[in-house]
């Protein structure tokens, strides 16, 4: 299918059932299978993802947790066909956006399908705001580009967007500049561009990290909300397990450019299989608790240019033997929808 056939298929869907359904066949708004990425580097090859397989659901928030350098943002990128490629190489593996392939699509499709059908929001808002607009020529722009609206249309709704997202005084915003806001009204002003053209899903690529703990709790109650409203699903991708638990239905587990473990977020706190996961888990006194931060494993994640052989996670692992070094582990099914990769699933457990 087009880019031209998804947007009309979600536009009719739209019209039908009055909200963001059309999910492929399976239920599934994306689908990533075995999605393989290196960066070729003038000193070798760094295997950022080695197999990542990830599902999201129409008005599901995912959440996609994992330490510094697992892979998360190369993930994320390369979902929006934003990787820089060269250096970056995909080896392998799909992208189903409702059933079609994103990585098939030429480079003007994709373009069409940023923004209007998957947009993202990232850490650092500063750095992706033009400095020399208007926040309301921004915010049209998109608009303008995407939904074909007329100026003060597009004006009259990114003033619409603004007190969606809890800024009031649309109108005195509009007309400044991004210098004139905060760090957490900026990354207010990032989630109204994101969602301005109706997005059936929305990538938050760590969207609390650089804020205080009050404007986390924010930005993540702002998000529920527009999951609710809109039934957007949300990849939702952070390294602060505590923030992951508060927003998403599922929790996948990354390590070294692979899931580790997948499953229903409550599954996955209560009955952790992996041993990373479990550690993870240890690491933060109380999950509930917010503003902590994954810490404390001994060691630290491989680059992607020294990536272990056998499982990744084995130099670090309490519970590895011989074959964790030599084989990396499969990925199986223990209970429907939760899923894990590690050769020692069931010998022991780390008890804390
Ligand atoms: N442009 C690049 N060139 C070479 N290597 C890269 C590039 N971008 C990412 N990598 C490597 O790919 C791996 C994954 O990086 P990625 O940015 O996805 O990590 P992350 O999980 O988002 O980390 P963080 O929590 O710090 O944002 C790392 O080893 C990183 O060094
Ligand atoms: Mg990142």
């Amino acid at each position: 299918m087009s880019v031209e056939g998804i947007v009309k298929a979600d536009t009719a869907d739209r019209l039908v059932n009055g909200s963001a359904a059309g999910e492929s066949g399976n239920g599934r708004l994306l689908e990533i299978r075995d999605l393989d990425v290196s960066f070729e580097l003038a000193r070798g090859a760094a295997r950022a993802l080695r197999g990542i397989d990830l599902d999201l659901h129409a008005a599901e928030i995912h959440g996609l947790v994992g330490e510094s350098g697992s892979g998360k943002t190369v993930t994320s990128t390369c979902i929006m066909g934003l990787l820089p490629v060269p250096p970056a190489r995909i080896n392998r593996g799909r992208i189903l956006y409702r059933g079609t392939d994103l990585l098939e699509l030429s480079e003007p499709d994709r373009r069409r399908t940023r923004g209007r059908e998957i947009s993202i929001v990232f850490q650092e808002p500063a750095k992706y705001l033009n400095p020399s607009l208007k926040i309301g020529e921004q915010i049209t722009e998109m608009l303008g580009l995407h939904m074909g609206m007329e100026r003060n249309r597009a004006m009259e709704r990114a003033g619409e967007l603004l007190e969606l997202v809890g800024l009031p005084n649309s109108r005195r915003i509009l007309s400044g500049y991004p210098h004139e806001l905060s760090g957490g009204m900026k990354q207010r002003m990032m989630i109204a561009m994101a969602i301005s053209c109706d997005p059936s899903m929305l990538i938050a690529d760590e969207p609390t990290t650089a804020l205080d703990v009050t404007l986390q709790l924010q930005i993540l109650n702002l998000i529920l909300k527009l999951r609710e409203q809109f039934s957007m699903g949300v990849l939702f991708i952070s390294h602060d397990l505590a923030v992951v638990h508060e927003v998403s239905d599922r929790v996948s587990v990354i390590y070294a450019g692979k899931i580790v473990e997948s499953a229903a977020r409550d599954r996955l706190f209560n009955e952790p299989l992996h041993p990373y996961t479990q550690l993870l888990l240890l690491s933060i006194p109380d999950a509930q608790k917010r503003g902590q931060r994954l810490k404390t494993i001994p060691g630290r994640v491989p680059d992607a240019e020294h990536t272990p052989a056998g499982c990744a996670f084995h130099p670090r692992c309490p519970l590895a033997e011989d074959i964790c070094a030599r084989e990396i582990p499969p990925t199986t099914e223990h209970a429907a929808g939760h899923t894990a990769a590690c050769h020692m699933i069931g010998k022991k457990w780390i008890s804390s």
